[in-house]
């Protein structure tokens, strides 16, 4: 089966998750944008989503599902969202397709985040994928520096902006034993707006497609 399938098999599994009548967190991602397509081919009828990203909006609004602001809800039910890398107790790196930021802050909203990535995004550690890193641009220099005194090569991503118009640092060589502790400190570093860590803000259900099927974890 190829990767796309397994995207589709896993997106179409968190349907489950899916409430009649409820406003859903929304992430972002080249499978989020499967669940978004399945969700529209569902006919579910939602109140709205919270999106995470201008390319998640686009494609709800494409698909007649209303986009809130995150301003305008309380709290969400669930979040939707993929991974780059997902460990055993569901901590992840995202930011791959450089939303980290908004992916945060609508996680934060919500009561369940549900993870959705193939076998392929499941690690022992995290660090093998370069751990993206939101910064305003005037400070990449030094935290540059602050990586690699942990042994990790930092990069800026070319010719990337995020939605919130900074940049992002690519960073390689970390292996992530405390993904708790290694988000606490570097949310702590001046001028990282976002860390592409997500412990505090762990999956709670991870959905997992493998060529035999989606396996279902609760992270509890
Ligand atoms: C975007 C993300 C994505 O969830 C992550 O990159 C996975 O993407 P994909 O579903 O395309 O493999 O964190 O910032």
């Amino acid at each position: 089966m190829n990767a796309t399938e397994l995207k589709r098999q896993v997106a179409q599994a968190a349907l489950a998750y899916v409430q009649p009548g409820q406003v859903l967190g929304v992430g972002t991602g080249s499978t989020v944008d499967l669940f978004i397509d399945a969700l529209a081919a569902s006919g579910v009828p939602l109140a709205g989503a919270v999106s995470s990203s201008e390319r998640s909006t686009r494609r709800l609004q494409a698909a007649g599902i209303p986009v809130l602001e995150a301003g305008e809800v309380e709290r969400l039910g669930v979040y939707v969202d993929g991974a780059d890398e997902i460990d055993p107790r569901g901590h992840m790196i995202k930011g791959g397709g450089a939303a980290l930021t908004r992916e945060k802050i609508v996680a934060d909203l919500a009561d369940r985040f549900v993870c959705i990535a193939d076998e392929t995004k499941c690690v022992d550690v995290l660090g093998a994928f370069p751990l993206p890193v939101e910064v305003i641009p005037m400070a990449a220099a030094q935290l540059s520096r602050r990586f690699a005194a942990w042994g990790g090569q930092a990069r800026l991503r070319a010719g990337c902006v995020t939605d919130n118009g900074q940049h992002i640092l690519d960073v390689t060589g970390l292996r992530i034993h405390d993904p708790v502790a290694f988000e606490t400190e570097v949310n702590q570093w001046p001028g990282v707006v976002t860390v592409g860590v997500f412990a505090r803000h762990r999956a709670r259900v991870a959905l997992i497609a493998t060529a035999e099927g989606v396996i279902t974890r609760q992270h509890d």
